[in-house]
């Protein structure tokens, strides 16, 4: 099978990638290496997997439709693993028009190329941010996600919608996949737990919002990329999965495993509560389960092990 990930440099992307090309795929990483965090990074994450003959890398934007169009016809895709996007909920609210333009624009120029192109699958990333506020819990997938809190969580739900339209007009068949916080080795230096772990290394505050009882659903990387590459080769019709560990862990909690795994005392500075961040994030799996056969395998505890693990091994290599 022939696999297209836009996105494919970044974290979740370049894992997605190695398991695809282990398996025996052909791979097409589209990505433009963003400044969005250090592009070098994104680099590193590729090094390895670059070397196959079965992988290519195409630099560039997914809203250049030029490019598109040259790429999709001289390449033909089983699947598109939809992975680009602005990310992160707190930026989204600095500036939601770049957030709306790739997220929303760019989903839609690929949905576009997936019907011109007799592309038959379309699997896209989405987000447990669309549930926003939802107080009952755990999320299910048939709950309303009518009251999205960020500029983000509002460009990931237009993306499920469309991509609805895209299946109901052209019967490409779709699946939106909600992850709910992924971590793990390659994470972005913009979320939590990696910016908790630099700070306490370096003995520097950590900026606490709110009172350390929000909880997050967090998953571990291997696990999400389980759930795509099944949902890769189960996509049939439309669908919306959860992909969570389904369960929940207090910000204070998470504190305290990553100083246990970095031998480190943290030094909190308290803040309010920050806009658009949603006070619990909590899947419900069954559906994943029943259907993609998604079996979340790695707790919390060793996940976070293995990720201070290889961060301690990426701070040594750096000095
Ligand atoms: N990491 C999480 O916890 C999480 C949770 C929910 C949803 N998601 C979604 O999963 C996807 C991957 O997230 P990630 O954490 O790996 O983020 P990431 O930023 O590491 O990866 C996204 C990649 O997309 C590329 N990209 C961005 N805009 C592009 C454009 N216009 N053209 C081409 N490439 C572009 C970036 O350079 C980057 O390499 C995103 O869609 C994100 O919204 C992630």
């Amino acid at each position: 099978m022939r696999v297209l990930a836009t996105g494919g440099a970044g974290f979740i992307g370049s894992f997605l990638c190695e398991r695809l090309i282990e398996r025996g795929d052909d791979v097409v990483c589209l990505d433009n290496f963003n400044s969005y965090y250090d592009p070098r990074i994104k680099r590193l994450n590729i090094v390895t997997v670059s070397r196959h003959p079965n992988y290519r890398l195409v630099e560039g934007d997914i809203l250049d439709k030029k490019l598109l169009q040259d790429l999709f016809k001289n390449t033909h895709f089983d699947a598109i693993v939809h992975l680009a996007a602005r990310a992160g909920v707190r930026p989204s609210i600095q500036q939601p028009h770049l957030y709306q333009k790739v997220n929303v624009e760019g989903t839609l120029n690929l949905l576009e190329m997936s019907s011109q192109f007799q592309v038959s699958k379309f699997i896209f990333a989405s987000s447990s941010s669309v549930y926003g506020k939802n107080s009952k819990v755990p999320f299910s997938e048939d709950d309303s996600v009518d009251c999205p809190i960020s500029p983000y969580a509002s460009t990931k739900r237009a993306g499920e919608l469309l991509a609805y339209t895209y299946f109901y007009l052209y019967s490409i068949s779709v699946t939106c996949l909600r992850f709910f916080t992924v971590y793990g080795p390659r994470q972005r230096p913009d979320m939590a737990i990696y910016t908790f772990t630099r700070l306490i290394s370096e003995e520097k505050e950590i900026p606490f919002f709110g009172n350390g009882t929000s909880r997050r659903d967090y998953t571990y990387i291997t696990d999400i990329v389980d759930g795509i590459e099944n949902a890769i080769d189960r996509c049939k019709g439309y669908h919306i999965y959860n992909l969570g560990e389904s369960q929940t862990i207090e910000l204070k909690h998470l504190v305290r495993l990553l100083e246990n795994a970095l031998g480190k005392n943290a030094k909190i500075k308290s803040l309010p509560d920050q806009p658009g961040d949603v006070p619990v994030t909590y899947a419900d799996i069954q559906k994943a389960k029943a259907e993609l056969d998604f079996y979340p395998k790695v707790s919390i505890q060793k996940g976070i092990e293995k990720f201070i693990e290889w961060y301690v091994q990426e701070s040594d290599s750096r000095v």
